[in-house]
């Protein structure tokens, strides 16, 4: 098996399965019980908090623990409840949906042809009553890479709060809110080698967040419920191991990406990479193969033991066509014929070899048996 689907999720590192099992097995306690046998479980939860916070470079009261980025998205999108909040077309269905949920009236940003959402068609957008904008850090599906900063600098100087998801970033590029001037930022575990069920939610101190779960007040009233102590001392290990190897890591997946698409291009030249002329999280390749349905790709590469996505996982098995690649542009039909291909630290030369080799010859069998190819 070839698995080059880690922006749908990753496998959980060695080190963060034990972790986890540990904490399972000697913090079990409740972290909000008064007696002395729950400090264990109360030392996790500070020491993850203080370690998430310190690599945001924000305060550990600003670090909320979640279930999931599409829960801390869906928080976040409280601010704007009622009001006007701008959406770049390109988020996460989480961010989008979300919008439309709490805001009154959502303006929704068009991207350039590279799939960024771009810092003036957001200050074109904005209104008195703006009380959210939301543009991601990367994005999922062709890992282009946003103008965070510029879109930061704005919101600051018009003095509306920002969230950015960063689910796909963290871990991979470096996330300094305050150099950002972020307001709101979402993760989660499960796309750096960490356990499902533990996100975050970085909320600026003072923020008025409307609780989406009611209940006995944890996390600072804003996510009542028991805290799921092991997922979040997962959370914590799965981000210390990535921020260990961060660098090494993206020139690692750049030069990986750059051999597997020279083999690819020389295979199947008419090959197009989305989002190509983007700064771009490298180990996340959008690739449009014209004529090609994408599930049909997905199925045949599966038989021949190679995972990929035909888009975002969570859409991957609806018949919906992706967002991201209809609002960059492309036809419906267009749309209809990429693939992503993610990769992970586990990767090999010899793995992006024998995939680029088995795209190529799923392409080559669509060709012969269609006619209007
Ligand atoms: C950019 C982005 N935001 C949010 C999410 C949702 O994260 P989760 O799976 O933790 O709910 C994802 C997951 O695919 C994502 O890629």
């Amino acid at each position: 098996m070839i698995y080059l689907d880690h922006a749908a999720t990753t496998p959980p590192d060695a080190t963060v399965v034990r972790a986890v099992a540990d904490c399972m097995a000697s913090a079990w306690h409740n972290p909000g019980a008064a007696y002395s046998a729950s400090e264990a479980a109360r030392r996790i939860l500070r020491l993850a908090r203080q370690t998430v916070a310190g690599m945001l470079n924000a305060r550990p009261q600003e670090v909320l623990f979640t279930a999931s980025g599409t829960e801390g998205n869906n928080q976040a999108l409280t601010l704007a409840k009622g009001g006007h909040a701008i959406v770049g077309a390109v988020e996460h269905a989480s961010v989008l949906k979300a919008a439309r949920r709490h805001a009154g009236e959502v303006t929704v940003i068009p991207p350039d042809g590279n799939g960024r959402t771009q810092p003036e068609a957001v200050e074109r957008a904005l209104r008195p009553d703006t009380r959210l904008i939301c543009v991601q850090y990367a994005n999922n599906e062709t890992g282009a890479l946003q103008p965070v900063a510029e879109i930061g600098a704005l919101a600051r100087s018009r003095r509306v709060p920002f969230l950015c998801d960063a689910v796909q970033a963290f871990g991979k590029a470096p996330i300094d809110v305050r150099a950002l001037n972020v307001d709101l930022l979402t993760l989660s575990a499960h796309k750096l080698y960490g356990p499902r069920g533990a996100g975050c939610l970085f909320v600026r101190q003072g923020l008025p967040l409307t609780p989406l779960i009611d209940g006995g007040g944890q996390e600072f009233g804003l996510r009542s419920g028991t805290e799921n102590v092991p997922a979040i001392e997962g959370m914590r290990v799965a981000a210390e191991l990535a921020a260990s190897d961060m660098e090494a890591r993206a020139e690692r997946e750049k030069a990986l990406a750059a051999g597997f698409l020279a083999r690819l291009r020389a295979l199947v030249p008419s090959c197009r990479l989305l989002a190509e002329n983007a700064p771009r999280l490298p180990g996340v390749m959008a690739l449009l193969l014209s004529g090609l349905q994408s599930e049909q790709a997905v199925a045949d590469l599966d038989l021949m033991g190679i995972q990929v996505s035909a888009g975002a996982a969570c859409s991957a098995r609806s018949e919906h066509v992706s967002h991201v690649y209809r609002a960059m542009g492309l036809e419906e039909k267009d749309a209809r014929c990429v693939i992503r291909v993610s990769l992970g630290r586990e990767n090999t030369s010899e793995e992006m070899a024998i995939a680029a080799a088995a795209i190529a010859k799923v392409y080559g069998k669509r060709c012969e048996q269609s006619d209007n190819f």
